[in-house]
Formats: C-alpha cells, structure tokens, sequence
C-alpha cells in the first residue's frame, strides 16, 4: 500500500478509535441459509467462480526458477503451472494428451521436461509435446496440436493468476481494481514461501471467507489469542469492484500518533485483510503474508483450502524457520480450535429450520459486500443460462 494511503487510513482508524465507532454499511444486510447449502447454487458457483474467474494459484517465488512447477486440481480442473526456460510463467491442463494420464503431481524444480508416467510422452516446460517413445505407431498424430492444453495465466505483482478457461481474456487489473495500486506497492515479488497447508472443513467455502471479514467477534471469540493484540469492532472497509479491503488496527497503533506522519508505517500496526474475488483471502500480517485460497469440495456443507505463510526474507536460519513455525502453529491454532468449530456448527444449523436468513449488522461492511457481489454473480450467471437455453446454446 502506497504511503499516502496508510496515511489516510491510519487516521480513518485513529477517527475510529476516537469516536469508538468503525466503517459502517448504510443497512443491515440479511443473508439467505440457503446462500450456504443450496445444492443448485453450489453447482452454479462451481462453474462459474472456479471456472470464469482468475484463481491465485501462489506467488512468484514459488515457480523462482526455470523449471521449477506446482500442481492444483481444487478448482476441479487439473492445473500445472511452469516456469519455462525464457523466465515466463505458463499453465496447463495437467493431463497427457495420450490416454489422460496425470502428467505431474505435487510442486518441484530443476525439470526441462515432463515425462508421462504411464508410457512416457514428453512435454517441455512450454508444453509442447517434444517425443513419443516408438512414435512410429503415431505417425498421424500431429504433435503441434498435441501440447498440453494452455490456460491462461498472468504474473503480476509478485503473484500467479490461472483463468481455468482455455482460450478466455484475462485482464487482472481490470478484475482488481482498485486494489492494484496496493498490491503494486507492496510488490510481494520479493517473499519467499514458507509453507503452505492443506485443510479441509464442514463448512461452506463461502462461510470460510466470512470467518475473516469482521472485527466484531475478536474480543469475544478470540479473547485469549488475538484480542490482545487486535482492537475489536473496529476496521476500515474499502470496496475494490468485486474485491475488498479490510484494515483492523493493531494495539500499537497508538504509537504512530507521537511520530511525525512522513514515519507512519501503517502496515506494521495493522491486519490488512483483502478478498481477491472470488475465493483467496490474503491477510497483510505485519511482518508476514498469509494465503487463504478456499474452495467448495463436492458439497455445499464441504471446503477444503491452501493456507500458505510467505516471509519478507527466505527463512534459512534455524532460529527464523522456528520463528515462522510458531507463527504458522498460532495460525492454525486460532482458526481450527477457535473460527472453524463455531462455523461448522453454523453450518450444521443452517438446514435446522431455526431461521431464514443470518443477519450482518451495519458494522460488518465487508461480509455485505462480498455477499452482494456473489449474489450479483451468480445472478447474472443465472441470467446466462436461461439465455443460453432459450438460444439453444449449451452451458455457462
Ligand atoms: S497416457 Fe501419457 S504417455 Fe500414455
Ligand atoms: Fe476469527
């Protein structure tokens, strides 16, 4: 975030702080049960935000080299993302062109080709298919059009974007908004990865998001972890198109008052919360990043997630890798024994009957926002596909 900027919202939380107020949408905002286990919703959603939207898929750091690549099927498509030998970050359908195969699982480095392992068809870092083993019984196959299948993908800021549509524009300022200008200040093309964990939870994706978008439940939920160091009930909130920006204020705000302005560092005070739409939740930590790249698993009461820890240098001493480790274990430590089991429980809840709709008060902006957004989405999917079936034209 540009300096001018923290500036501003340094003294929208000190106007805050001083008026024990916080940002404040105009109206209570009631969210439908159903937004949560709806079978049909959650199948449209499938489609339309794990297949038509850019998914962070990591930083740079973690595809550094040539030849270094990672694999994610959470979208429900099968993704491989290199780094080939010119320096340019490519994606693919992780899939062999001969019989389907998986061509590659889990992350690595050091590869200047793919190797099938059922018969061994190989793939440069490009995709392109380089040999087939007895090729003489594939004399038609035309290996120009038998690379892997491309997706697109965009590398800025020190991030990875896939569009898992082949052939689909894909404009990541545009779908960023204003948050562009933040991301391009920060430039998280210099973090190094430090570890990323896979969970899977009871809950709707969308709940899982939720979890991070009020200060309001801190000095209740979380009286013993993150109370002490958070001011509760208090934050900014910032529409970003379809995105958002959420800053709670750290207790060591209040020194930044005594310092001249020109000195304000308000990352270091702060938890800069952000929704990249749909799915990835990045929370600026102070001194470190976090990822919270969710996604839906099979059922609308079912997620499963990526949550990475990223450091502003690698971590190659003993005492900084114990340092993170800590870090990453309070992480986990808060949002499993603490968020998750409250909103499992929700979520069971939710097909009780006991109530319609779940309420967001005036003084929590961002879980209305991101509400309306998916709900605007989804409704002009839903549009579409009417459309499309009174034109005869099949899908989204
Ligand atoms: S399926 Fe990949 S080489 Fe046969
Ligand atoms: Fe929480």
């Amino acid at each position: 975030m540009k300096h001018a900027e923290q500036v501003a919202q340094a003294r929208k939380l000190f106007r805050y702080l001083d008026e024990k107020s916080t940002s404040l949408s105009e109206n209570i905002y009631r969210n439908s049960v159903s937004d949560y286990i709806c079978e049909d919703q959650a199948k449209l959603e499938q489609e339309l935000f794990f297949r038509r939207y850019p998914l962070l898929v990591g930083l740079s750091d973690e595809i550094r080299q040539p030849g270094d690549y990672l694999t994610d099927d959470f979208s429900g498509l099968p993704l491989l993302v290199t780094r080939d030998a010119d320096g340019q970050v490519k994606a693919f359908m992780n899939v062999c062109r001969h019989r389907g195969s998986r061509l590659v699982v889990g992350r690595g480095s050091g590869k200047s080709k793919f190797s099938c392992p059922y018969h061994a068809w190989c793939y440069g870092l490009d995709g392109a298919l380089s040999s087939i083993p007895f090729d003489s019984a594939f004399e038609d196959v035309d290996r120009a059009t038998h690379g892997l299948r491309a997706l697109p993908v965009v590398e800025k800021y020190g991030m990875v974007w896939v569009l898992p549509t082949p052939e689909s524009p894909l404009n990541i300022d545009e779908h960023l908004a204003g948050m562009a200008q933040d991301l391009d200040a920060f430039d998280f093309s210099t973090y190094s990865h430090f570890e990323t964990r896979t969970l899977q939870a009871n809950m709707n994706w969308k709940l899982v998001v939720d979890t991070f978008l009020e200060t309001y439940h801190l000095n209740v939920l979380h009286k013993r972890t993150i109370a002490p160091i958070l001011h509760s009930n208090l934050a900014t909130f910032d529409a970003m198109g379809d995105n958002l920006r959420m800053i709670a204020a750290r207790k060591t705000i209040s020194s930044l008052r005594e310092a001249p302005e020109a000195e304000w560092d308000l990352v270091k005070h702060s938890a800069m919360v952000y929704v990249l739409f749909p799915n990835t939740v990045v929370v600026q930590q102070g001194d470190h990043l976090e990822t919270w790249r969710v996604y839906p698993d099979g059922r609308p009461n079912k997620s499963k997630m990526h949550v990475s820890l990223y450091t502003p240098e690698p971590a190659v001493t003993e005492k900084a890798k114990a340092y993170w480790n800590k870090n990453m274990d309070l992480l986990m430590a808060t949002v499993l024994e603490e968020d998750f089991p409250l909103a499992q429980n929700a979520q069971k809840d939710f097909s009780s009957g006991a109530q319609e709709a779940i309420t967001f008060g005036r003084n929590e902006p961002a879980l209305a926002h991101f509400h309306t957004r998916i709900r605007a989405a989804l409704a002009r999917a839903g549009q579409e596909q009417l459309d499309a079936m009174e034109t005869g034209v099949i899908g989204l």
